[in-house]
């Protein structure tokens, strides 16, 4: 991804010799994509990045997963998942569950109070929607501030933990992406050296890496990791390992580069509109290898005069779409018992579009209050026990017009 950034010190000239105030050398560690031949950050740290003293499994979570057959539209209800307080025990890696997934990503969701595991996916990117409630992100380049309709971008191995904000007594909601590959804004975006253009609907100020480094110390510091995998324990090609660290691996005092996790506000999505029903596309925000993440914003809609400003009934042949409903009223769906914290999975072979009520009650509309964020798939999502645990049986019939 990125524009360029810098942050607390790094020497003059790369690979060179950095000394601190007591004229120890620091530690550059190169954290790159694509084999050296794509993004990248130097990181300088205090202790050697290296140094481990003990590697155990980590049994990960349920990450098996079961086809969509016989195939049929499915209403998951993620709110479901949580009861009572439960959530005050909960963290944002051990405890989230699988809601779906594929070979190309999988969809997690958490209610969580209690303070993270150190924790990176050497799997591939992590897109995490922040639904209600704020946190704390320490990741090794520095700090994040998680609020309400955040996306938390955060690169493929890296270190991080999430610290809950439970002060008001409500958890933090997320709706965790994990790619198989990376998370970044579409390239028709960008200009060919990278620099968003003037039709995208956010930019470089909409983008809020770490202001500054976090530089921690402790020992025997223990991470866990989710990386490939395979032989006995593996789920999906996925296994956990529990390593532990020598020294702090929040050691850095700066690092520069264009690899780093951020945020982005979904409330900084510019909607791109139309006299007549504006598609999918314009509402993306990221892509990755055989996924895009979409987002439906409030907003001005359709203003021909003999507009119809729901969707009409779509085909989309190559892709199962998933809707997370987060805040408003969804017009499209009126009528078929989805809500806050419902999910939509229209999965390819069905056509799909909305409720046959919510046509006629959206004529005349010149503004939706709806906040939904799609991840729109190319191959099938196959169901993981989260969403089996929280499936409304009844919403596929919902289109038919009998009792
Ligand atoms: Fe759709």
């Amino acid at each position: 991804m990125a524009h360029y950034q810098r942050l607390g010190d790094v020497p003059p000239k790369r690979h060179t010799q950095f000394r601190n105030e007591r004229g120890s050398l620091l530690y550059e560690e190169l954290m790159g994509e694509e084999g050296f031949s794509s993004d990248a950050s130097l990181l300088y740290h205090r202790g050697v990045p290296s140094a481990i003293v003990d590697s155990q499994v980590w049994e990960l979570p349920d990450l098996m997963t079961h086809p969509n057959h016989p195939l049929k539209p499915r209403h998951l209800k993620l709110h479901d998942l949580t009861t009572g307080q439960d959530w005050k025990s909960r963290d944002a890696v051990n405890d989230r569950r699988l809601v779906m997934g594929n070979g190309d990503v999988r969809i997690s969701y958490v209610a969580a109070g209690e303070v993270s595991p150190y924790y990176r996916n050497a799997i591939g990117d992590e897109c995490v929607f922040v639904e209600s409630g704020s946190a704390t992100v320490e990741t090794v380049f520095g700090q994040l501030k998680a609020k309400p309709g955040d996306y938390v971008v955060i690169p493929r191995a890296s270190t991080h933990r999430w610290i809950p904000h439970t002060d008001a007594g409500q958890p933090v909601r997320l709706y965790a992406i994990e790619a198989n590959s990376h998370i970044s804004p579409p390239k028709r975006y960008l200009s060919r050296f990278g620099q968003f253009l003037e039709h995208a609907p956010y930019c470089e100020r909409d983008l809020h890496p770490p202001h500054e480094p976090l530089v921690q110390t402790g020992d025997d510091v223990e991470v866990l990791v989710k990386h490939r995998g395979s032989g006995p324990g593996a789920q999906a090609g996925i296994v956990g390992t529990r390593m532990t660290y020598s020294t702090h691996p929040f050691d850095v005092v700066g690092w520069d580069g264009c690899l780093y996790p951020y945020t982005f506000n979904v409330s900084d999505f510019e909607p791109i509109t139309g006299r007549i029903h504006q598609p999918p596309p314009v509402h993306q925000v990221f892509e990755a290898a055989n996924f895009v993440v979409c987002n439906f914003c409030p907003r001005k809609v359709d203003y021909h005069p003999l507009a119809v400003p729901v969707p009409y009934y779509h085909s989309n042949v190559d892709s199962d779409e998933v809707m997370f409903y987060v805040a408003g009223d969804y017009e499209s769906r009126k009528g078929s018992g989805i809500g806050i914290g419902s999910i939509s999975l229209h999965p390819g072979g069905y056509a799909h579009g909305p409720q046959p009520s919510a046509i006629e009650a959206s004529l005349g509309k010149e503004y939706f209050d709806e906040l939904a964020v799609m991840v729109d798939t190319f191959r099938p999502l196959e169901l993981g026990e989260a969403g089996t645990a929280s499936e409304d049986e009844a919403y596929a019939w919902s289109w038919a017009t009998r009792p």
